[in-house]
């Protein structure tokens, strides 16, 4: 397994549409590893493929509940009910964030590394999470929901009013 570099917003990759994967080989089990192994490095909730510069439809999500790393092959989102609104944030978007309203339930359907087919359904972060990277794929950043960064004294109360909220 090997870190791979993940590229920041304008970079080309991060606007392109990504070509399903067809090729279920060692090829893809290694860019999974490496995604994963980069993931884990830098303590993120997930990545996709086009941040690592592969223009391929493959993201790594972290499973809140179950503390393990989701390998999603050219998913899709089956289902999407209610709304939750929240903090967000992006590995191609260092040291930025922004509040994002997204469905609360989010259920996928997708391939493993070998092709078969499965499907995951997730709530809270882990839901926040398969919308921004399936997106991700299709060329989209969650700075386009957005209408401005946070500022560092919103950050804060913001993470107060949550701590306060638990
Ligand atoms: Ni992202």
């Amino acid at each position: 397994m090997a870190l791979r570099k993940i590229v920041e917003v304008g970079d080309p990759c991060l606007a392109k549409v990504c070509r399903p994967v067809t090729a279920f080989n060692s090829r893809l089990h290694a860019l999974l590893d490496d995604m994963t192994e980069t993931l884990a490095e830098v303590g993120g909730a997930g990545l996709a493929a086009p941040q690592v510069g592969i223009l391929r439809r493959a993201v790594i999500v972290l499973d809140e509940e179950s503390e393990t790393y989701l390998e999603l092959v050219n998913p899709e989102i089956v289902k999407a009910e209610d709304e939750q609104t929240g903090l967000e944030g992006c590995l191609s978007v260092p040291g930025k964030w922004g509040i994002v309203t997204r469905p609360a339930v989010v259920r996928v359907r997708a391939q493993d590394r070998y092709g078969d087919w499965f499907e995951a359904e997730a709530e809270g972060m882990t839901a926040r999470c398969f919308c921004h990277e399936l997106e991700h794929l299709d060329g989209h950043l969650y700075t386009e929901h957005i209408d401005h960064f946070l500022s560092e004294e919103e950050l804060r109360a913001y993470l107060e009013a949550e701590e306060e909220g638990e």
